[in-house]
């Protein structure tokens, strides 16, 4: 299996686990990128008589609503039973580095109020450590520039190394996030121990979540791979 077909491949096996739990009245948590669409597909073509999803972006929310799927907010629907989404990095410990779609934010919010967060993935996701993918954190607008400082300190004090940091754009136009804010993401920093740098980031005032997943990790990973898609666990 290619890297689409993979990502395809997991979204099908997250809808064969969810699928026992979807009964009438059960709203689930639905997460954004195109693993996560491919998921979206999936659950509004199985017929399930659930009751609907709440979305962790608003481009979620537009693709379940077109597919028939009622959207709920997440202050309506109380917490969820599952959250299944894409990661762009997870280690052993199912702890990820997410945002590469800047939904970083109401992701975070969406897995917090849920009881399991299934992440899918392909192959190239699994990696020993995060790192290698740029951490994105969302900031209050007119704080982006007192975030940069205080994570340049941050990665001083904390031995991570000399990261740099880019402003999201799109063709020199800022990226503004479904929350009104902007991503920086931090390239090139070693996160040695995630828990802790996830804390210390989001004690940083400005800052509104970082991407990563550590504090609440994944419970269950659905990696798809050239064979077929492994049940993953966390490593203890
Ligand atoms: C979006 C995310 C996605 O889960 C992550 O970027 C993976 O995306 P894809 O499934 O397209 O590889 O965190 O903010």
């Amino acid at each position: 299996m290619d890297t689409a077909e993979q990502k395809r491949a997991a979204a099908a096996a997250a809808l064969e686990w969810v699928r026992p739990q979807l009964r009438s009245g059960v709203v689930i948590g639905v997460g954004t990128g195109s693993t996560a669409d491919h998921f979206i597909d999936l659950l509004a073509a199985s017929g399930a008589a659930f009751a609907g999803a709440v979305a962790s972006s608003s481009r979620s929310a537009e693709r379940l609503s077109r597919l028939g799927v009622k959207v709920f907010d997440l202050n309506e629907a109380g917490e969820l039973p599952i959250y299944v989404d894409g990661a762009d990095e997870i280690d052993p410990a199912l702890r990820m580095t997410k945002g590469g779609g800047g939904a970083l934010t109401r992701e975070k919010i969406v897995a917090a109020a849920s009881r399991s967060f299934v992440c899918i993935a392909d192959a190239s996701k699994r990696v020993a450590a995060l790192g290698a993918f740029p951490l994105p954190v969302e900031v209050i607008p007119m704080a982006r520039e007192h975030v940069v400082r205080r994570l340049r300190t941050l990665a001083a004090t904390e031995a991570l190394g000399e990261p740099t940091f880019v402003v999201r754009s799109t063709a020199g136009v800022p990226l503004v996030t479904d929350n009104g804010n902007a991503i920086i993401d931090v390239h090139g920093w070693r996160i040695a121990d995630p828990c802790r740098i996830e804390a210390r980031i989001g004690g940083i005032v400005g800052v509104v979540e970082s991407g990563l997943f550590a504090l609440r990790a994944a419970d269950l990973l659905l990696l798809a791979g050239a064979d077929g898609v492994e049940r993953v666990t966390a490593a203890t």
